[in-house]
């Protein structure tokens, strides 16, 4: 990773390297197309198996997958979060903590320029992932460690409280929640927050429901969608005051 890209310690640019060539490896062993999107993975299995529990099988085929962000979308969000002097930041899906890594080092950054305080508020169901993430976050050092407040169980409803006032929003979980998640957290959106939404391309199908949401004028959203690898969709909250 060039330098200017990222700024952090030695030891942390060297692991991030290595978990993103770990997940992307475990993709190309899942999916033809070298990349998981839940709604096909699942529409598969329903296929195979139409009477067994899609959801459940789902689940425990991806219990042991980083399936982190790609590396250049990383890398924008971090640059993004500095530009933006951004502190209080939500992740929809933590899987092993690889995007969390440098969301935590982005607020370090912007905390330290502005002195305002600041959470990246992480969440996650799998209990063995969570392990797995805090053993990355303590690799990494307190530096990171510190700016993280791991929220544990089903994000709907371990985001319904004390969620400060948010920006950005990250959406990177299974497209079905995608929409649930953006309207758990909309009241603490503040006009001009950013909501980051990954594979909006490849995964349009089963993100209909959200992007349907987003291009509604009457949602207050101004949207792009980034040419990343399979989309990144860019949506800036302008509700209308009046
Ligand atoms: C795509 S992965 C996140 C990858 C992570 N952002 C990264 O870049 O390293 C999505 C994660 O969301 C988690 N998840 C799915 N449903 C959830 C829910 N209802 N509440 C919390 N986490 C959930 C999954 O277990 C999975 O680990």
């Amino acid at each position: 990773m060039p330098a200017s890209t990222c700024a952090g310690p030695q030891h942390i640019l060297q692991l991030l390297g290595e978990l993103h060539q770990k997940s992307l490896e475990q993709e190309a062993t899942i999916s033809k197309k070298k990349k998981i999107f839940s709604s096909e993975i699942l529409g598969d299995l329903e296929d195979q198996q139409p009477s067994g529990n899609p959801q459940d099988e789902f689940d425990r085929l991806m219990r042991d997958k980083f399936i982190a962000l790609d590396q250049d979308k990383c890398q924008f969000t971090y640059q993004l979060i500095n530009a933006m002097g951004a502190t209080n930041i939500v992740e929809a899906g933590t899987s092993f903590g690889v995007s969390t890594i440098y969301l935590a080092l982005a607020i370090a950054k912007t905390k330290a320029a502005t002195g305002k305080s600041g959470v990246v508020i992480a969440t996650e169901k799998e209990k063995e992932k969570r392990k797995i993430a805090r053993k990355y976050w303590a690799q990494c050092g307190p530096a990171v460690q510190q700016e993280i407040d791991l929220r544990e169980g089903d994000l709907l409803e371990t985001l319904k409280d004390g969620l400060p006032k948010v920006d950005p929003l990250f959406i990177d979980i299974w497209s079905a929640l995608a929409l649930p998640t953006l309207k758990t957290v909309l009241p603490r959106l503040r006009p001009g927050s950013v909501v980051l939404t990954d594979n909006t391309i490849s995964g349009a199908k089963g993100y209909a429901d959200l992007l349907a949401y987003l291009r509604a004028p009457e949602n207050g959203f101004q949207n792009m969608t980034l040419p990343f690898t399979n989309g990144f969709e860019m949506s800036v909250y302008m509700p209308n005051l009046e």
